[in-house]
């Protein structure tokens, strides 16, 4: 044993002597090499999380792309999962199907096409993957499940993925079956069997993004899912896995992870998963839900990105410790290189991952992460415990002659707050095939011989800066929108998307439109009534004021609201002040989405196909509602909720229009 330091005098104490001269690891590949590693990625989507990210102005839009995927520069994702547009919402909106309708078909609805593309332009091999959380109502034939005409639903998503090729160019790897719900054996079968007969062999399946069962035992059972599969992807499994899914002989992959305030714990969370992962569960690939935060902090899961870019007004965006943490892996491995199985835990606590390319690179990483500033939401975390400790590497079988490894370091300092993230430290000498590195707590270190790490910067971003409170939006847009919505607005039930009506010889050619007709096979609980939302959430005092067209002739209804308090998966309870009016010459306020609570209601002369103009002023605990600048109703008085978005929303799945929206927020 190499001693020598003042440690001797704790010769007598055996635990001690252990941290202090430090623990041996070998890293060898003479027994053979561990799994193939498949890649670190992250998740647009599931749902509507990128949804401000595409109303940034340059440069800023592009600094962040390349924070997110230019290799050797920020995260360097290898892997970009979006969801497959299912008209419904999906957890922070909805995202618009590429088939609204049976007879209708676009590619180029939403930002999930623009965001693979950019993708790959900065990083060629990225790997893509779809997966559906929801389906238009038509694929359900109006039943609530896709399973009940499976190659209805099978030829829907294979029409996905030959129109990211026809129309975009894009190579999509994988696809999934149904996000964390259901599978159907022989939708799964006639998912491969629909792919092949369409040419696209190489598209691979990955089932079924819910828990190890029963997927594992199903697979294991039925052998001709066994072929059709080729992953099995589970999400949040707490970086264990089962034996079961082990003797499958699959790639396991943790195809939906992470999910944590994106702070420094957060950065923690996500060191401590991306190495335990692969030593405890032995997952090849790990997918953080979700790529970046680019919705409104104050719908469901606010900032569990990694990174946030939500304030497209300002430019405003911040690169957070998650991506730096990614770096540390992604920088220095690519897809194809293959773990040693010479990974583990320390004995102090931490762990270590070890891969190899084939011309004999090595990337070492290592995490000694704290119980408390590493959990991550789900699942619990039980208790553990690191402490500082020395270790020593030996090299051995092909990394024997390494003399000299690059190192990459962070480290969270909770105590005085002075974080590292991702600096280049000078290289490590490795002599006669060891190094030693003392190890503090809450550290990750990559060793490696890959030389050409960067950590990539931009000048600071303009500072942040609350949502305006002068906002206006004619929905002109001169030829071929670019982006299918509208900026800001974040559907949290229906599509709103830009319209164009060649025929109209007055002024609301270019307007809005909610286009989603049937409910949706939903994913959770959509309300029945369409909303979308926009604005600043502390908002209480305001003039909200909108054009409407009703198109459905007997039934129609539309609103505007202010003070809207919820979105996402609870978006029927949403309460708020909605002003509505109807095609049957009525009007009401409510106090909720749903409509139960009436402040007041009467005839207001509407009807469908005629353009009204709206406007629904709120100040303290009064409101007042205008119909073409005429009062309807006036100083109704109201208590709760005392703030919230501003929204615009129609009364049923049904067609309708908007234009010459405006807010002017009073407080
Ligand atoms: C690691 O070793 C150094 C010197 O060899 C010693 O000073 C230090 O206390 C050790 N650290 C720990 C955490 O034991
Ligand atoms: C893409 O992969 C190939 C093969 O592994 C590699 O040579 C190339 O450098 C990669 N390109 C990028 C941009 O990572
Ligand atoms: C590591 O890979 C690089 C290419 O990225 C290659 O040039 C270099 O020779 C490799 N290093 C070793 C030690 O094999
Ligand atoms: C962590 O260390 C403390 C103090 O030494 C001990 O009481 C506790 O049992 C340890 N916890 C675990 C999970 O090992
Ligand atoms: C540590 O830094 C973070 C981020 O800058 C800050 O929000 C927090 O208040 C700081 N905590 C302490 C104890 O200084
Ligand atoms: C388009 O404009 C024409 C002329 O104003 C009108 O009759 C028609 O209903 C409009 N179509 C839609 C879908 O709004």
């Amino acid at each position: 044993m190499n001693i020598g330091n003042q440690c001797w005098v704790f010769w007598g104490i055996f635990l001690y002597i252990s941290v202090c001269l430090g623990v041996d690891y070998d890293l060898d590949d003479r027994t053979g090499l561990g799994r193939s590693f498949d890649g670190i990625g992250a998740l647009s989507g599931g749902g509507a999380t990128s949804r401000l990210l595409v109303n940034y102005a340059e440069p800023y839009r592009s600094q962040i792309l390349d924070y997110l995927f230019k290799p050797k520069f920020g995260a360097s994702l290898q892997i970009l999962k979006v969801e497959i547009g299912g008209d419904a919402q999906t957890t922070d909106g909805t995202e618009p199907s590429h088939m609204h309708y049976e007879d209708d078909e676009n590619y180029f609805r939403g930002y999930e096409w623009w965001l693979m593309r950019e993708a790959k332009k900065r990083n060629p091999n990225i790997t893509l993957i779809g997966l559906p959380w929801a389906f238009p109502g038509w694929v359900g034939n109006g039943e609530n499940w896709p399973y009940s005409f499976p190659d209805i639903t099978a030829s829907y998503v294979v029409s996905w993925i030959l129109g990211a090729k026809q129309y975009h160019d894009l190579d999509i790897d994988y696809v999934g079956i149904w996000n964390e719900r259901h599978f159907n054996n022989k939708y799964i079968k006639l998912l491969r069997y629909t792919l092949d007969k369409r040419g696209l062999e190489r598209v691979k399946i990955i089932a079924s993004d819910n828990l190890w069962e029963p997927i594992t035992s199903v697979v294991i059972a039925d052998k001709e899912l066994q072929d059709a599969v080729e992953i099995l992807g589970v999400h949040y499994p707490g970086t264990n896995t089962v034996p079961k899914a082990l003797k499958t002989g699959k790639k396991l992959w943790s195809s939906e992870d992470y999910s944590t305030f994106n702070d420094n714990v957060g950065g923690g969370c996500w060191a401590r998963i991306l190495n335990q992962n692969y030593v405890n569960g032995k997952m090849t690939a790990t997918i953080s839900w979700n790529l970046v935060s680019s919705y409104y902090d104050d719908l469901p899961f606010g900032r569990d990105g990694l990174m946030t870019a939500n304030e497209p007004w300002s430019g405003n965006y911040v690169v957070e410790s998650p991506i730096w943490i990614t770096a540390h892996t992604t920088q220095f491995t690519e897809p194809g290189w293959v773990y040693l199985q010479t990974v583990g835990h320390f004995t102090h606590g931490g762990s270590y991952v070890a891969l190899t390319d084939e011309r004999g690179n090595l990337t070492i990483i290592t995490e000694t992460m704290t119980h408390d500033h590493s959990v991550c939401i789900r699942p619990p975390l039980p208790p553990y415990n690191v402490t500082a400790q020395n270790v020593t590497f030996h090299l051995k079988g092909t990394f024997a002659s390494v003399s000299e490894l690059q190192v990459w370091h962070s480290k969270f300092d909770f105590k005085t707050n002075k974080t590292v993230l991702f600096q280049n430290l000078r290289p490590i000498k490795v002599i006669e095939g060891s190094f030693s590195i003392e190890l503090d707590v809450d550290e990750v270190y990559t060793f490696t011989t890959v030389r050409n790490g960067q950590r990539g910067s931009y000048p600071d971003p303009p500072s942040s800066a609350p949502f305006p409170k002068s906002y206006k939006d004619d929905f002109d847009v001169s030829g071929n929108p670019y982006f299918s919505e509208a900026p800001n607005f974040a559907d949290q039930t229906g599509v709103f998307e830009y319209f164009t009506n060649l025929t109209d010889p007055g002024p609301h050619v270019s307007t809005l439109r909610q286009v989603v007709t049937q409910r949706p096979v939903t994913w959770v609980a959509d309300a029945d009534q369409t909303i979308s939302v926009i604005g600043d959430y502390k908002w209480h005092d305001l003039m909200v004021s909108c054009d409407i067209y009703m198109e459905a002739v007997h039934t129609g209804g539309v609103f505007i609201a202010v003070r809207v308090d919820k979105g996402g998966g609870v978006i029927r309870s949403t309460r708020g002040i909605f002003f509505w009016v109807y095609a049957d010459g009525t009007y009401k306020v409510t106090n909720d989405l749903s409509g139960m609570t009436v402040l007041a209601e009467g005839l207001s002369g509407t009807r469908a196909r005629v353009w009204y103009k709206l406007t629904l002023t709120v100040k303290g605990n009064y409101a007042s509602a205008d119909l073409n600048g005429y009062p309807l109703w006036k100083n109704a008085v109201l208590w709760e909720p005392r703030h919230g978005w501003v929204a615009i929303g129609t009364s049923s799945f049904e067609l309708a229009q908007f234009d010459n929206f405006a807010i002017e927020a009073l407080a």
